[in-house]
C-alpha cells in the first residue's frame, strides 16, 4: 500500500510517498480501507518537529495523520462490535503513532464510531480530531444558559465549539474575520465579533467561559473578559507564561491546557449529532492523495475556514 512517511522534520518535501505492507490487525483491532483523511494544525506542527513528534521518532517509518473515515477491510479475534464492511470513522491514537496519511490504517475498536450512512465520508473525517476537542471540552465546562466565547469560530475547533455550544445551550459568541461572519453566524452564534474592526476585550465582560484557539496574546485579553471565578481553556501548547499566570491570579480566572484523546463513545455521540443534522462539517477543501503534503500548506496559512479534507474515494 501507499503510505505518506516523515522522512525527518521539515518542509512539506520531508512527506515521502512509500510502498509498505498493509498493517495487520492486533486482536482488539480492525484494518480500516482509507476513503477520506482529515488534516489538523497538530500535523503541522508534529512534521516540522513540535508537539508528540519526540514520541513518535522512534517508531518508524513515521507516518503523519490521524483523523479517518474508510471501510472495515479486517478485524481482530476481539472485536465483537463491528463487522468487515462496516464504515467506521474516528481519530485514532492521539496522543500518539496514528499513521493515518495510507490507504490502509489499523485503528483499535474503541476509538471509532459507525459512520452515518446519510454523511459523506469527507464530512465524517472531518468530525474527527476537532470535533472531539471541541466536544471533550465544552460538555465539562459549559452548562445551558452560560455565556461563553469561542476564539476563531470559523476554524476546524471553532466551527465545532459553536455549534456545541448551543447544542448544550449556551450563549455563544465567536470571533472571526470579516469574510467569515457570515459563516459563523450561520453556525447558530448568537453574536459574532469581526477580530479586524474590534478588539473583543473592549465589548465582553463576565463571561462564564472561553475556548481558545489561538495564541497567547489572545489568551491574556481572554482573561480580561471572564468573570471572577470563570474558565478558560487554551488548546495550542505554551500560554502558561508568568505573566499569564500573574493575570489570571488577578483576576481569579482558572485557566488550563486540555488535550483531546482518542474516544470511541465521544465518536458516537458525534455520529448521532451528525447523522440528526445537529452537527454538521464544514469541508472548504477536499484534495487528493497525490495533493497532500499541500493541505500542509493551507493549514500553515492560520485562516482555514472549517476543515481541510484529503479524499481516497477515487483511488
Ligand atoms: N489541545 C488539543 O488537544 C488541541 C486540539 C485541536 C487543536 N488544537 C490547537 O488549537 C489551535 C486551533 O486549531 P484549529 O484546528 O481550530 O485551527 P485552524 O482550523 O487552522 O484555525 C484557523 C482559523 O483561525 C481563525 N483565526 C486566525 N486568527 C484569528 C484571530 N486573531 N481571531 C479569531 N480567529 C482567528 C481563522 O479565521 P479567519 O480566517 O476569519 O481569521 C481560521 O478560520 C491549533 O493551534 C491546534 O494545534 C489543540
Amino acid at each position: 500500500m501507499k503510505a505518506y512517511q516523515l522522512n525527518a522534520p521539515g518542509d512539506i518535501s520531508q512527506l515521502q510517498i512509500i510502498n509498505i505492507a498493509k498493517p495487520i490487525p492486533t486482536a482488539n483491532e480492525v484494518l480500516i480501507k482509507v476513503k477520506a483523511i482529515s488534516i489538523n494544525p497538530v500535523d503541522v506542527k508534529v512534521r516540522i518537529g513540535k508537539a508528540i513528534y519526540e514520541k513518535l521518532k522512534e517508531d518508524r517509518p513515521i507516518i503523519l495523520g490521524w483523523d479517518v473515515s474508510g471501510i472495515i477491510e479486517a478485524i481482530g479475534n476481539k472485536v465483537s462490535e463491528f463487522k468487515v464492511g462496516d464504515e467506521v470513522f474516528g481519530m485514532i491514537n492521539f496522543p500518539g503513532h496514528g499513521k493515518a496519511y495510507a490507504e490502509y490504517v489499523t485503528a483499535p475498536h474503541d476509538h471509532l464510531a459507525i459512520k452515518p450512512s446519510n454523511i459523506s465520508y469527507e464530512e465524517t473525517a472531518a468530525t474527527s480530531l476537532a470535533a472531539l476537542t471541541a466536544f471533550q471540552v465544552l460538555r465539562n465546562y459549559v452548562k445551558e444558559n452560560d455565556t461563553i466565547l469561542i476564539q476563531a469560530g470559523a476554524g476546524g475547533v471553532g466551527h465545532f465549539a459553536v455549534q456545541i455550544g448551543k447544542i448544550l445551550g449556551a450563549k455563544v459568541i465567536a470571533t472571526t474575520s470579516t469574510r467569515n461572519i457570515d459563516f459563523v453566524r450561520s453556525l447558530g452564534a448568537d453574536e459574532v465579533i469581526d477580530y479586524t474592526q474590534t478588539a473583543f476585550e473592549d465589548v465582553l465582560s463576565d463571561l462564564d467561559f472561553v475556548l481558545n484557539a489561538l495564541n497567547e496574546d489572545v489568551l491574556q485579553r481572554s482573561i480580561l473578559t471572564v468573570k471572577k471565578g470563570g474558565t478558560i481553556i487554551t488548546l495550542p501548547s505554551g500560554g502558561n507564561s508568568e505573566a499569564t499566570f500573574n493575570l489570571a491570579k488577578e483576576h481569579n480566572v482558572t485557566v488550563l491546557h486540555q488535550q483531546v484523546k482518542s474516544n470511541g463513545a465521544d465518536m458516537r455521540q458525534l455520529a448521532e449529532w451528525l447523522s440528526s443534522g445537529k452537527l454538521k462539517a464544514t469541508v472548504s477543501k477536499v484534495l487528493s492523495f497525490d495533493e497532500l503534503p499541500q493541505t500542509h500548506t493551507i493549514i500553515e496559512t492560520g485562516r482555514t475556514r472549517g476543515k481541510i479534507v484529503v479524499t481516497l474515494s477515487g483511488l
